[in-house]
């Protein structure tokens, strides 16, 4: 049995995509769910998960709102009993480049920094005290992407890079110079996942990042206006596979690996790497909690 039953998690962005793959996986391995989106599909969630015997709250709102965000946590904690997991992971893409002009940058920033960035940064300002105050640790997973790791974390850089099928080493932001705003988000998420995971350590709390590359989802789909070449959907990673390692990742419990990035690059498994040094939580400072 998985040492997750029974625990609950919250799970933005879950209506498709890598969102949907996340709960499916959580609830399989008998987490409770508080699931949210903007789209009408997050509301079949409960029926879809419906035998795996797990309690599925829904909500519809945007995760940039302050209300939604206080809602989405406060029936968690009235109907499901606390929050144990936040799995931090709606999304949006949208080109954005430099010499873009004012009023679409500021339409721009609005939906891309806003779910991005500080859709994230509320669920994490909402969810973190509740957990500190249950006082049995916990889980954040911030959901990133491989244009800001650019072959390795600011600090980490990828040991496998002379072997890399992308031939660049290292190569630049994975957005090139079109998605600036999409990879300054991005980045932004290096701010709460360092900072975060230093200040929860002592809490038994961890916060880590997904980073990955292309991975199947409603989002990549979208880029080749929903019909694409199936060369490229077989290079692509599979979200279910990722949602696997999301759970193992879950599941080193809470002497397990923290601060981190954790890459996935198409051309190799989607597994699990191997945790690198903190350097940024020091072993001495964090709190197991059993
Ligand atoms: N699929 C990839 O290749 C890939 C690669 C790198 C990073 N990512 C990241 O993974 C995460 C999931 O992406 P995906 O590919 O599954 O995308 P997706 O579009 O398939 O799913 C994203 C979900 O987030 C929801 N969402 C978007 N904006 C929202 C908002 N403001 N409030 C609430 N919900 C909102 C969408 O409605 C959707 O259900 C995103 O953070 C994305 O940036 C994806």
């Amino acid at each position: 049995m998985s040492i997750l039953k029974n625990k609950v998690a919250v799970v933005t962005g879950a209506a498709v995509g890598l969102g949907r793959a996340y709960a499916e996986a959580l609830a399989e391995a008998g987490v409770n769910l508080a699931v949210c989106d903007v789209r009408d599909e997050v509301m079949e969630l409960p029926e879809l998960l419906a035998d795996d015997g797990v309690k599925v709250l829904t909500s519809q709102g945007d995760v940039s709102d302050p209300k939604h965000v206080k809602s989405v946590v406060d029936g968690a904690c009235e109907y499901l009993g606390g929050i144990d997991i936040l799995i931090n992971n709606a999304g949006v893409w949208g080109a954005s480049t430099a010499d873009d002009d004012l009023d679409k940058s500021i339409a721009d920033y609005e939906s891309i920094v806003g779910t991005n960035l500080k859709g994230e940064y509320l669920f994490g300002r909402a969810v973190i005290p509740i957990m500190l105050a249950q006082a049995r640790g916990g889980d954040i997973v911030n959901i990133a992407t491989d244009h800001m790791v650019t072959c390795g974390t600011p600090d980490h850089v990828c040991p496998d890079l002379e072997s890399c099928p992308w031939g660049e080493s290292p190569r630049p932001t994975g957005g090139g110079d079109a998605m600036d705003l999409y990879d300054a988000a991005k980045w932004g998420l290096n701010g709460l996942l360092y900072a975060w995971a230093k200040s929860l350590a002592p809490h038994g709390i961890r916060v880590n990042a997904f980073c990955m590359g292309a991975t199947d989802s409603w989002m990549l789909r979208s880029f080749h206006g929903h019909n694409p070449p199936q060369e490229e959907v077989d290079s692509w990673m599979r979200a279910e596979d990722n949602a696997r390692v999301l759970i193992e990742l879950l599941e080193e419990g809470p002497s397990g690996r923290n601060a981190q990035n954790i890459n996935f690059c198409i051309g190799r498994p989607v597994a699990l790497e191997a945790p690198n040094d903190h350097r940024y939580v020091r072993a001495e400072q964090v709190k197991v909690i059993s």
